[in-house]
């Protein structure tokens, strides 16, 4: 009988863990700093940092696209974006006063408008000769909906802040509810650091993954959303307008029941009610990376007045026994998962490397298709879809729940 002797090194070719190279991730897509072509890429676009209600005379310190930053609102009411180095000998303004005109450093006192425009110097002769040389790194800001919204990107290739329909002309029972927490994704985890620890792109696919709704939220744990929605889907998925949509459809006690959910480039979602209530999604959320490995959910929705504010709602409905997410226990959450605990559990970038995509994976594969096309349309210096000249000032929101014979179906 003859010894085989195992092979020191190399793959195995039985499905062994041993020898397996380690998992790579596609960067571009993934990357979301200064100079990077997803950065880069995302610059084009205005994204929410914060809520107009919380942006006040104390200075917060927001991080975007792997930039430290502060957010402020001057004595005259006007919000502002500055990097958080002071231009002079680079302390943080986080320490910084606010007045009516700006923001004033600790250190020396150097003072900063909205726009980065340094008014004074108090140590320098005459208060400063030369201050118009000395420019604070500062971000347009818009505010919109109860958020502030920031452009990071070449001033010469700045969109219109868009306007979503489904946000506007609200009738007088009626109100705009902002996500203050990423209550999508963790309800509330941390008051005090709003990120989720994770790459922003493993929680923009989900969007475009009806089928993990079938499992994850109709029977691994538990019924989340509606039991109707357990009923396993045809699906299809269509580029539009400047995104990608799935349409699922069921049979509903012999009814068709259509559910498009969109998401818009870069990182826009607008998903229906998950109480299938019928009609166009009434709420739009950004999916905005603080850096490489974080990102924050910043949202707003159309709701009636007097109603359970509906993140904490959501909270509730989705999480076992009413709770809210932070006040489930560990067990708890390994007992009933999320979409935070599935998505936390790709790990901080998940390795496109390792993965294994089946059919029902088709709409993110177009949505990185999309993606990828848009950062090379940017590398090859040209506007991408829905930003600079190709920017929309009103979008048409096409997501809802419907039910076919109803008219309001698209
Ligand atoms: S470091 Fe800010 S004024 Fe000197
Ligand atoms: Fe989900």
């Amino acid at each position: 009988m003859s010894m085989t002797t195992a092979k020191p090194s190399g793959r195995q070719i039985d499905g062994g863990g041993y020898g397996k190279p380690p998992g790579t991730f596609d960067e571009s897509l993934t990357r979301v700093g200064p100079g990077t072509p997803g950065g880069e890429f995302l610059r084009r676009y205005w994204h929410p940092v914060g809520v107009s209600d919380t942006v006040t005379a104390v200075p917060q310190r927001v991080r975007v696209l792997g930039e430290d930053l502060i957010l402020f609102r001057d004595g005259k009411g006007r919000a502002g974006l500055l990097h958080a180095r002071c231009c002079h000998r680079g302390t943080t303004l986080y320490y910084g006063k606010v007045e009516e005109s700006g923001i004033r450093c600790c250190y020396h006192g150097w003072l900063f408008d909205v726009e980065g425009h340094c008014l004074e110097q108090p140590c320098e002769p005459e208060g400063g000769l030369h201050r118009d040389k000395a420019r604070q790194p500062w971000y347009p800001v818009e505010e919109r909906y109860g958020l502030v919204f920031a452009y990071m990107g070449p001033l010469d290739r700045k969109p219109p802040l868009p306007r979503y329909d489904t946000l506007e002309n609200l009738g007088d029972d009626e109100h705009l509810e902002q996500d203050r927490d990423s209550f999508y994704v963790g309800g509330g985890r941390n008051a005090a650091n709003p990120n989720v620890p994770y790459n922003w792109l493993q929680n923009y696919e989900n969007v475009m993954d009806p089928f993990h709704v079938v499992i994850l939220h109709a029977r691994f744990s538990g019924v989340q959303f509606r039991e109707e929605l357990g009923v396993l889907p045809k699906v299809d998925w269509d580029y539009l307008d400047h995104g990608v949509a799935t349409n699922s459809i069921r049979d509903i006690n012999g009814r068709t029941f259509r559910r498009i959910t969109q998401v818009l480039l870069p990182n826009v979602r607008i998903v229906p009610s998950i109480e299938m209530t019928s009609g166009k999604g009434r709420e739009v959320a950004w999916l905005v990376p603080a850096d490489d490995t974080s990102h924050r959910s910043l949202g707003v929705a159309r709701v009636p007045n007097g109603a359970e504010p509906l993140y904490t709602r959501r909270s509730r409905l989705v999480n076992h026994d009413g709770k809210l997410w932070t006040e489930m226990t560990d067990e708890e959450h390994r007992l009933f998962p999320d979409d935070f605990e599935a998505q936390f559990g790709q790990g901080p970038i998940t390795f496109h490397s390792e993965e294994r995509l089946g059919t029902t994976d088709k709409g993110i594969v177009m949505l990185r298709r999309l993606l990828s096309r848009q950062i090379k349309a940017v590398e090859e210096g040209k506007d991408p879809i829905g930003a600079g000249t190709n920017g929309a000032e009103m979008i048409e929101v096409k997501a809802g729940n419907f039910f076919l014979e109803e008219t309001d179906a698209p």
